[in-house]
């Protein structure tokens, strides 16, 4: 399975802070925002990943993640001239796909609890259609929202309805199989301007193409765009860390544990990022894993 993270866009709710940095750059706690996508993808064994960002923006991206084989894995980089909308990425992305499924990570939105990792491998067998991820929200109204019947199939999906049929939010997940591209290039722009990923979404639903994952309640969904959220994800991710004294997002651990990189590589990453808590992480489970290998 390819993927996609996307990470362009205006940001402009979060502005002044990004006025000349890119949002996905921005910290969650302790990392930059666009770890997270990179540590879900690559927590479902996903090792080929196109980041899609602006042009001003993509430079900072590879210098941060290069060609990606630090961590085991192959990045390559693609340039969205104008925010055009989520939809876009999927025409963008559509050498890079090469006619097979791929599935498209928003670089700011952000999963905590581990448990969508395992629902998107799960999706990664289905050989046609959407698979879109769905949680309940208190503000249906500022979102994509998917009705589902009581078999858990979507009867609808309105982007930010006045008068929403459900609560259950559509994030910034999906996973489509190799028509998507095609579907992106045929839907026209909304009154907004923008190519809607609902309207592909829709597409997708018109042939009754459309599965619907449901998050588990253990799963805490944020997507960071503005002050608050951005605000809220960092006190979880603080939790979580204190409560469980592990690093999250934390790709070389993510990588290592897959079997992609040695221990010597993680090593590398904590001289690269020494001086901080995730260096220090990182340098304390190379350790260990040098104690495995000779035991
Ligand atoms: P949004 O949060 O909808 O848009 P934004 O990031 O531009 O923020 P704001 O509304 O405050 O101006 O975008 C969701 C994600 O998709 C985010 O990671 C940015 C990305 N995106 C693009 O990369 N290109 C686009 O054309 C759009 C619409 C979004």
């Amino acid at each position: 399975m390819r993927g996609i993270i996307l990470a362009g866009g205006r940001g402009t709710r979060l502005l002044p802070a990004t006025g000349v940095i890119s949002k996905q750059l921005l910290p969650v706690y302790d990392t930059p925002m666009i770890f997270h996508p990179m540590a879900l993808l690559m927590s479902a064994g996903v090792r080929e990943i196109l980041l899609i960002s602006t042009p001003d923006n993509l430079g900072a991206f590879s210098a941060l993640f290069e060609d990606g084989s630090q961590l085991g894995i192959s990045v390559s980089y693609a340039a969205q001239a104008e925010p055009r909308g989520i939809a876009e990425a999927l025409i963008i992305a559509d050498d890079f796909a090469a006619g097979g499924p791929v599935t498209l990570a928003l670089g700011d939105n952000i999963f905590l609890g581990g448990a969508t990792a395992q629902l998107l491998r799960n999706a990664f067998h289905r050989p046609v259609g959407a698979t879109l991820f769905a949680t309940p929200v208190a503000n249906p109204q500022a979102f994509g929202i998917v009705a589902l019947n009581s078999a858990g199939e979507a009867l609808s999906i309105e982007e930010k309805p006045r008068n929403p049929k459900s609560s259950y939010a559509v994030t910034g997940l999906y996973v489509y199989d190799g028509t998507a591209a095609a579907i992106a290039a045929s839907i026209k722009p909304s009154a907004r301007g923008e190519l809607e990923i609902t309207d592909v979404n829709n597409a997708y639903l018109a042939g009754s193409k459309v599965f619907v994952e449901t998050l588990p309640q253990s799963e805490t969904w944020f997507d960071t765009g503005t002050p608050d959220s951005l605000l809220e994800a960092s006190l979880k991710v603080r939790k979580l860390e204190t409560e469980t004294g592990r690093k999250i997002a934390c790709l070389e651990s993510i990588a290592l544990g897959a079997g992609w990189i040695t221990p010597d590589a993680v090593r590398a990453a904590a001289q690269r990022w020494s001086g901080s808590a995730y260096g220090r992480a990182l340098e304390r489970e190379a350790t260990v894993a040098h104690a495995l290998e000779r035991s």
